[in-house]
Order: structure tokens, then sequence, then C-alpha cells
């Protein structure tokens, strides 16, 4: 089987992983998971483009790259996950498995977290397992 291609997008604020909140979202900084995410990658024998943005567009129009391009997508949309139909039209747009990440149980803190736009366009849902719910995505994707 030719070699997976996993797009990763991480959402708003997740370039401040380390320094942001580390009670609720660990001690790791974005790095430290990407290296992780790396790993698993070479593990599993596929290939993997990680992106970070703050801006909604960007995450839109890098969803849409993945059409003919990725196997998968693993995203992280943060903050966006509680707020954007842009990305969940996106999501629909595309013809690619996506998987919604968060380090956090969002159904364990403030009841706005407690809904995603995502949730019933994804084929499924991984949160409240830190880093390691890329590395469980990762993995779910390419076996
Ligand atoms: C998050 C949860 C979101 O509610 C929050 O806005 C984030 C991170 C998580 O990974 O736990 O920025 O997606």
């Amino acid at each position: 089987m030719e070699q997976p291609n996993i797009l990763v997008i991480h959402g708003p604020n997740l370039n401040l992983l380390g320094k942001r909140e580390p009670d609720v979202y660990g001690k790791m900084t974005l790095d430290d998971i990407n290296n992780l995410i790396s790993d698993k990658a070479l593990n599993l024998n596929c290939y993997v483009d990680i992106f970070q943005s703050n801006h909604e567009g960007e995450i839109v129009e890098k969803i849409q790259t993945a059409q003919g391009k990725f196997h998968g997508v693993i995203i992280n949309p943060a903050a966006y996950t509680h707020t954007s139909v842009a990305i969940r039209d996106a999501v629909l747009a595309i013809d690619v498995p996506v998987i919604e990440v968060h380090l956090s149980n969002i159904y364990k803190r403030e009841p706005f977290r407690h809904k995603s736009m995502l949730c019933d366009v994804v084929k499924g849902q991984i949160c409240g397992l830190g880093a390691m719910g890329y590395c469980l995505a990762l993995e779910a994707m390419v076996t």
C-alpha cells in the first residue's frame, strides 16, 4: 500500500502550549507534541504534514488542500471547535476522513466547550488524553 499521507492541524493558541494554562493543557510545548507525532508517524510508516494557525480562514484553506493530497486529517480546532461553521463546512466539503482531537476533556469543562461544531461530521473524536490523543488518532487513521 502507498505510504499514507496525513495532515495534522493545530488551531489558535496551541502555539503557546507549555506556557498556556499548563494545569489544563500540560507542560509539553507544541514542538514537543509535534516531535511525538513525527516519531509515531515513523513507527507507523506514514508521512505527516503538521500545520498551526491562529486564523480561521487559514485553517479552512488548509483543510481544502487535503482533497486529493492527504489520506486523512487530524485536527485540534481549539476554540474554533465551538464556534466555526466555516471549519465544519470545510470538513464537509472534502472527501477525506477527519479525526478531531482535544488535549483536555472538553465535556468536563465550561458548558460552552461541551458543544463541538465538528463532532457529527468527523470520523471520530478523541479528547482528554493529552498529546497521546494525536498518536491514537494517527494509529486509527492508518490502520
Ligand atoms: C482544546 C479545547 C478548547 O476548548 C480550547 O479552546 C483549546 C484547546 C483542547 O485541546 O483541549 O484551545 O481544543
